[in-house]
């Protein structure tokens, strides 16, 4: 029982990413893990770690046929921030990656967003149609249209703003840790609504659903809607300092176009799960 011969194994893109990494230290221990990386060699034990770029086609298929892993989570993408080239990462990168799972007889499990909505109506379900309005939103949708063409057996989840109690943490909470301790004046959206998601309940209920066998759009994300001022304000409570710095400010008002409330409908994946699904007052407690 329990030998290395019996373990399933899993690819994860984007092993190197915030999220990725995550699934690599808490992967359990019934799965094999190779891990890829593009730009940032790895560190995290437990996985066998391969360089990929996703937008070669064929180096994709190469990777994915020489590992033949059961389940391919696919983390890789171009997020909001740097120049990224949006189009050639997800929704070209995720064709290929598609595409060769297919090949293999593999199951994806696809990483998404809530901003594939337009954020006018909030509480989206899964059969919400999407409407993106930003360049990332649009990509991210385009990418769940290539997974739902080419045929695998898939199962596209859509999450929302990823963070962690422990290093290492996500980009957002040290963005909000650095700037405050710096005396950095930042201003935070009060109009925004999204469902953050502590990123090792993320992580569990992915592992739980690499283990079963539950395809189509699933919607996981954190109990509490929450805008992006408020969850601002209470991630720099947790780690200690004071959130006075922070200004409120309203994203309708500024002009800017960005998908307002997206909050996420995760009934279905409470039925589905055991892994609980908490918001960030459940979370975010008990920091000594
Ligand atoms: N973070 C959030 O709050 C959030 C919210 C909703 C949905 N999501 C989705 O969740 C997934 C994970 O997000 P994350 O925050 O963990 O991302 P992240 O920290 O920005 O990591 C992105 C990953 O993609 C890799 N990557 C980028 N371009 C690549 C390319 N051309 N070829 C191969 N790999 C490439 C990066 O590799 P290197 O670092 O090695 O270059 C890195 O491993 C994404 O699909 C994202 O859209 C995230």
């Amino acid at each position: 029982m329990g030998g290395t011969a019996m373990r399933r194994r899993a690819l994860i893109t984007g092993g190197s990413g915030y999220l990725g990494n995550w699934l690599v230290r808490l992967a359990p221990p019934t799965w094999d893990i190779t891990a890829t990386y593009w730009t940032q060699p790895a560190a995290a034990p437990g996985a066998t770690w391969r360089h990929l770029d996703v937008r070669d086609a064929a180096a994709v298929m190469a990777v994915i046929g020489e590992v033949m892993p059961e389940v391919v989570i696919h983390t890789a993408a171009a997020n909001p921030g740097a120049n990224a080239d949006f189009t050639a990462v997800n929704v070209d990168g995720t064709r290929a990656v598609a595409r060769a799972v297919a090949a293999i007889g593999g199951r994806l499990i696809h990483l998404s967003t809530d901003v594939v909505f337009d954020g006018e109506r909030g509480n989206y379900t899964e059969e919400d149609i999407p409407n993106p309005i930003t360049d990332y939103g649009r990509s991210k949708a385009l990418a769940e249209a290539e997974v739902q063409a080419c045929g695998v057996r898939a199962l596209i989840v859509r999450t929302s703003l990823i963070y962690g109690r422990r290093p290492p943490l996500d980009r957002q909470t040290l963005w909000i840790l650095n700037s405050v301790q710096n005396g950095a004046p930042i201003a935070l959206f009060t109009d925004e609504l999204r469902n953050p998601i502590w990123v090792e309940s993320l992580v569990g209920a992915l592992w739980e659903l690499a283990d079963g066998d539950y395809n189509g759009v699933l919607h996981v994300a954190g109990a509490q809607a929450l805008s992006r001022y408020e969850f601002g304000a209470r991630l720099a409570r947790f780690h200690g300092v004071a959130p006075d710095p922070i200004r409120a400010m309203s994203s309708r008002a500024s002009g800017l176009i960005r998908p307002l409330d997206c909050t996420l409908d995760c009934s279905k994946a409470r039925t589905l799960l055991r892994t609980p699904l908490p918001g960030v007052d459940t979370v975010l407690v008990g920091n000594e």
